[in-house]
């Protein structure tokens, strides 16, 4: 999938403002605050139909107006295009997802049409930061190679978020007694059981497969002393469970666990145990020792880790999107070479050649001359204020 056009209109800080781009490299750059994230932003709204910094519709209309709009042409690997539009109104707090003239309903439908890997700086917190920030990232990966996944994944948090408002009342109201409540409870339970496995399965599914594209990447990156490791981590799960879970034992294990946490649940007014609660496990293999990221990493390797990451997610993606229409995802790498050596940054740019469409943005316009050699196709956009000079 290419994006070949982009229109902005009273988006952040551009009042009107088209683009054409490159089928290969855009290379963006521009002073601190002129508004080259604010275009992959526009980008990531187009692809996942909200903006990958998870910034409010509202916060993206221009100040001091109050609708804008994000127009994009795309065009699929057997060059069928298609235009996407993204209208949203301040006031009456409307949002609008049009894809060839018709309107998106469910983003469920949506997702995955056009796919899209973004690297920016906030993807530190993968390795740094909280379990539901690596539980998100790898949500919306699996999500868009997988409708099923999404699907049973909106199913499951709907579930969870009743449950959790059923759980939270009784704390507050005392409406029901302990048996009825243990009743009502074990009613949602016995819904989210063969969900909750599913889940579980393809998300240790996912790992199998993925980290073999993460050590690849990764060893491409810094050499092959370090090895990056992945491992699901869930309460129902023992180590050893993880290359031999099968359905039928995993649901007797967290119907079991379910049952031993139900007391606890009630208690404390929130559901305990599921995938909605399972954790990514980010390691290093340092000579056969295991070290956890979060814990022990440089921030050197924080950031390789993390480049790694998103540049396998384009691997994983393209490889389970082959036999579709599709093509590969755009790849975005918002500020990404900063801070990173002259060799590292070639290195990434060589993995990044045979990559489908790329867009860079940098405040540094050296780093051009690195990434061009390897391209074939480039063009260049220089950022002021909102407005785009082309080169
Ligand atoms: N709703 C808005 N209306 C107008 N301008 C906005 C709005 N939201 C953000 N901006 C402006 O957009 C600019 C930030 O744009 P952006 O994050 O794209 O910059 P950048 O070029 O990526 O900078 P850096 O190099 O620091 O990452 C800021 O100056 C900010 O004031
Ligand atoms: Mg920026």
């Amino acid at each position: 999938m290419i994006l070949e056009e982009l229109f902005l209109a009273d988006f952040k800080n551009y009042h009107n403002c088209s683009f054409s781009f490159s089928q290969k490299l855009n290379f963006i750059y521009g002073e601190n605050g002129n508004g080259k994230t604010n275009i992959l932003e526009a980008i990531s709204m187009l692809c996942y139909t909200r903006s990958f910094l998870q910034n409010t519709e509202a916060d993206c209309v221009k100040y001091g107006e109050s609708a804008f709009e994000i127009t994009g042409s795309f065009r699929n690997r057997v060059e069928s295009k298609s235009t996407v539009k993204f209208l949203y109104h301040k006031e009456e707090n409307v949002k609008q997802v049009i894809c060839d003239n018709d309107k998106v309903t469910r983003s469920n439908d949506f997702l995955g049409r056009f796919p899209l890997v973004v690297l920016s700086p906030y993807d530190l917190k993968l390795t740094m930061g909280l379990q539901q920030d690596r539980r998100r990232n790898f949500d919306l990966l699996i999500s868009q190679v997988s409708r099923v996944y999404l699907n049973d994944l909106r199913k499951y948090s709907k579930i969870i978020k009743q449950k959790n408002s059923l759980l939270k009342e009784n704390l507050l109201t005392k409406r029901y007694s302990y048996k009825e409540l243990r009743e009502l409870v074990g009613v949602w339970n016995s819904e989210l059981l063969d969900l909750a496995v599913k889940l579980m399965v393809r998300r240790m599914d996912f790992i199998e497969e993925f980290k073999n594209y993460i050590a690849s990447c990764f060893e491409r990156i810094v050499g092959s002393r370090y090895t990056p490791v992945i491992t699901y981590q869930s309460e129902i799960l023992e180590e050893s469970d993880f290359s031999e879970y099968n359905i039928d034992s995993l649901k007797v294990k967290l119907e079991k666990v379910l049952d031993e946490k139900l007391d606890a649940e009630i208690k404390r007014g929130i559901s305990l145990t599921g995938p909605h609660r399972d954790n990514y496990m980010f390691y290093m293999n340092k000579s056969g020792e295991l070290f956890e990221m979060r814990i022990s990493a440089s921030q050197g390797e924080h950031k390789t880790f993390v480049v790694a990451l998103k540049l396998s997610e384009f691997g994983y993606i393209s490889e389970n999107l082959k036999h579709t229409n599709t093509g590969e995802p755009v790849l975005l790498l918002d500020d990404v070479f900063s801070e990173l050596d002259k060799g590292r940054i070639e290195r990434i740019s060589e993995l990044i050649t045979d990559f489908n469409q790329v867009f860079v943005t940098t405040t540094d316009k050296d780093h051009f001359g690195i990434l061009k050699n390897n391209f074939n196709d480039s063009k260049t956009f220089y950022i002021v204020n909102g407005t785009a000079e082309k080169c």
